[in-house]
């Protein structure tokens, strides 16, 4: 287990290129993979989990090859191998989700297995719509390993009952691959990264009174594409400027689709100031560069209340929110959270455990935390559950501690980003 120091930092000044789009180069990696030809995909993330989705890739035939500036995907045009080993997901559950919904119309068997923690995640979401629309996946108690004996699949209308990308994407993936048209809504949106990306590759999916339609039988083609920087990597350092009034940052070419950027509308609320320059559209997302910098002066001095639709729109960056929320003026409320307690580890029990650790005052619902503001913290061990959201946004929280921070399970940052500390420390001098 590795163990990062964070002291306190004087001020958070400088710029910076973030890695690719964790979700957009697990999509890109999946779709080249099934596609006919090669793509090229620059800034590709360099984190393990869309590696995790990289090697699956290979292990059903398609071939990758790590260049110094792109990964190059040939695919299978659209006919997946008998994989030899079970496909190891390692700790990524939008691997194993999306991973299912890819392969499911492809005649092999399939055993996809994950590590500690995917072994624990929830599978039956992805399960009940693949078993409609005719795959046979059998779970273990709700759970990983999954084995998939693969076959022809059948258009469905799904309504998902809980907002998730994952499951929206399998959906969509099996889709593509069905007889008929597959109709998707959402009550609520997610991330809509599959349906550029599935456009990207060539396949056509439409809108029509609120639903999604994917007819089946389509083909892909590679593309050469670039992923954008990474938006929730990003929040790290976009809450970080939140702690210093003299803060100014800028990111550039980061990922702005309006699917993911509520965190830009939530820290500006917060007291920052946001200016997006440079935006630009690419297979469908939109990029740019963000500058930020701390506006004390217009913090509210209530609590600032995450819930509903906002709460789904968030569900990565609310660590990190949680973890500053303590230094902002009024706090924050979270509400109708309870996905985050079956995410990487139940990301509020470890947030108010650990912001307890602090010295916080925080008040643990089962959907949510109560933060209030205007607290002072003070150095403490850190426990990351092995989960890099919580190794990150605790690191985050230690800049304004008033003594020195350890964060235990430090290592686990490179699920996602493995550039985190090494930025931290350029971007926060002591
Ligand atoms: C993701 C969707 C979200 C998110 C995860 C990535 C995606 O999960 O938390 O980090 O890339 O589609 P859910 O689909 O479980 O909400």
């Amino acid at each position: 287990m590795t163990i990062e120091i964070i002291r306190p930092a004087r001020t958070l000044q400088g710029s910076l290129v973030l890695p690719g789009d964790k979700s957009i180069s697990h999509r890109y990696a999946m779709l080249a993979g099934l596609a006919e030809g090669t793509s090229r995909l620059a800034n590709f993330s360099t984190g393990a989990d869309p590696h995790s989705s990289l090697a699956c890739m290979a292990a059903l035939g398609a071939k990758i090859v790590e260049q110094e500036k792109h990964v190059e995907v040939t695919g299978v045009a659209g006919s997946f191998s008998q994989p030899l080993e079970a496909l190891d997901c390692g700790n990524s559950g939008s691997t194993m989700r999306m991973l299912a919904g890819l392969i499911a119309a492809h005649p092999h068997t399939f055993t996809l297995v994950g590590d500690d923690s995917l072994t624990q995640r929830p599978m039956e979401r992805i399960r009940k719509p693949l078993a409609q629309m005719g795959a046979n996946l059998t779970l273990t108690d709700g759970h990983a390993p999954i084995t998939i004996r693969g076959g022809a699949l059948h258009a469905i209308d799904f309504a998902t009952p809980i907002p998730s990308a994952q499951v929206k994407t399998a959906v969509l993936f099996a889709g593509l691959q069905a007889t008929g048209t597959t109709s998707l809504s959402e009550a609520i949106l997610t991330r809509d990264h599959s349906e550029h990306a599935l456009r990207a590759f060539g396949a056509t999916l439409t809108r029509r009174d609120g639903r999604l339609l994917i007819a089946g039988g389509q083909k892909l083609r590679a593309i050469d594409a670039t992923v954008p920087g990474d938006l929730s990597s990003a929040a790290f350092f976009l809450c970080a400027a939140l702690l210093f009034p003299d803060s100014n940052l800028i990111l550039d070419a980061v990922g702005l689709n309006p699917t993911r950027s509520a965190l830009l509308d939530v820290v500006a609320a917060l007291g920052a100031k946001i200016r997006l320059l440079n935006v630009e559209e690419h297979h469908g997302e939109l990029v740019g560069t963000i500058q930020v910098n701390a506006n004390p002066a217009g913090a509210p001095a209530q609590p600032f209340l995450i819930s509903g639709a906002l709460t789904a729109q968030l569900i990565d960056e609310l660590p990190v929110l949680a973890a500053v929320a303590p230094y902002t003026r009024g706090g924050i409320i979270v509400r109708d959270a309870q996905e985050l307690r079956v995410k990487e580890s139940d990301r509020i029990a470890l947030v108010a455990s650990n912001l307890q650790a602090m010295g916080a005052q925080v008040t643990e619902r089962a959907d949510g935390l109560e933060i209030p503001g205007g607290q002072t913290l003070h150095g403490a061990t850190i426990d990351s559950g092995a989960d890099h959201r919580i190794a990150m946004a605790f690191s985050i929280a230690g800049l304004r501690a008033t003594s020195e921070t350890e964060i235990q399970g430090a290592e686990a940052a490179s699920i996602s980003f493995p550039e985190f500390f090494t930025h931290l420390k350029t971007l926060c001098p002591e």
